[in-house]
């Protein structure tokens, strides 16, 4: 397997500047050199480029639509290429933003090779808002509204269809933060959402269970990882932390039952924000659960 890395520095989306980092702070943290280590070719394809943050507020409900959009473009045309060179590509961000461009590429190459794709959005946030119900106009609390669909023209269709997935091929972990509106679309939708009550209740493993449930031989994971899924004790390097998120233990399994699959095709890791992190923590902790969810485990290699 070659894993191509991917580096998005900007922070469009978010509603706190310096997410922008993120991708040097992953190079920093050794990404590339621990893949390695477990026995990947790994290519670093260095930065995309796009437009600076203007830093603007939102008009008509929503903050940096121009930019948003020529960073995504950027990110789909980079995730295609990847893609079509039988690659698995690793998305650093960036804030969340950047999922609309790197999802819609992948289910567009899904849809080319007939694969079922399941996507696994680890956050403390859904992320399903559109520009009528944010209460920030900040996109990266939109990007699974638009991969459903739901959002301005600009960023919906990407893949081929209106719709770059439906709502049965989306499961979310860790759960925590969900506004008022963004409830009610959850609902309507028909979401799966795992959130932090029913892993208190029933446990990462059995959480993890029920998520990878159909996966199959014909199945493309993947993962999109927002660092802010981490309780900020673990991750405080993130720009919109919330307190009683899963432990290190309970991330490190999630990782592990997801390689377990065999079935980890693209991935996300996204809102690492250096500008607040302690001694480059989050970026470090991202390497670790990185190597888990390639395979890495205590006792096998
Ligand atoms: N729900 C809030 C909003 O829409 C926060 C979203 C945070 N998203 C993220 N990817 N960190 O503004
Ligand atoms: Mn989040
Ligand atoms: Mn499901
Ligand atoms: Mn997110």
């Amino acid at each position: 397997t070659t894993v191509s890395l991917i580096g998005a520095p900007t922070d469009v989306g978010a509603s706190v500047r310096g997410a922008g980092m993120g991708p040097d702070a992953l190079r920093v943290a050794g990404l590339a050199e621990a893949l390695r280590a477990h026995g990947f070719q790994v290519i670093d394809r260095g930065n995309l480029s796009g437009p600076p943050n203007p830093w603007q507020l939102p008009v008509h409900g929503i903050r940096h639509l121009p930019e948003v959009t020529a960073w995504n473009r950027a990110v789909f045309d980079a995730v295609a290429t990847a893609l079509a060179m039988g690659h698995v590509p690793l998305l650093m961000g960036g804030d969340h933003c950047l999922a609309i461009g790197s999802i819609s590429a992948v289910a567009r190459q899904c849809r080319q090779e007939q694969k079922n794709l399941r996507v696994v959005w680890l956050d403390a946030h859904t992320d399903v808002n559109t520009e009528a119900i944010s209460p920030s106009g900040n996109i990266h609390g939109m990007p699974v509204a638009c991969l459903l669909g739901y959002g301005p023209p600009d960023l919906v269709g990407w893949s081929g269809e209106r719709a770059a997935l439906d709502a049965g091929s989306i499961d979310f972990v860790g759960i925590r933060s969900v506004d008022a509106d963004e409830k009610q679309a959850i609902r309507q939708l028909g979401l799966q959402v795992f959130d932090m009550r029913h892993i208190d209740e029933h446990g990462m493993r059995y959480t993890m269970t029920e998520v990878l449930q159909d996966v199959d031989e014909n199945t493309h994971i993947h993962v999109s990882f927002d660092l802010d899924c981490l309780d900020p004790i673990e991750a405080p390097g993130v720009g919109t932390g919330v307190r009683g998120g899963p432990t290190y233990r309970e991330m490190q399994l999630c990782m592990e039952m997801i390689a377990d699959t065999g079935r980890i095709g693209s991935i996300d890791v996204v809102e690492i924000n250096p500008a607040l992190d302690v001694r480059n923590r989050t970026a470090e902790l991202a390497v670790e659960f990185i190597r888990s969810l390639f395979g890495a485990s205590t006792l096998a290699r």
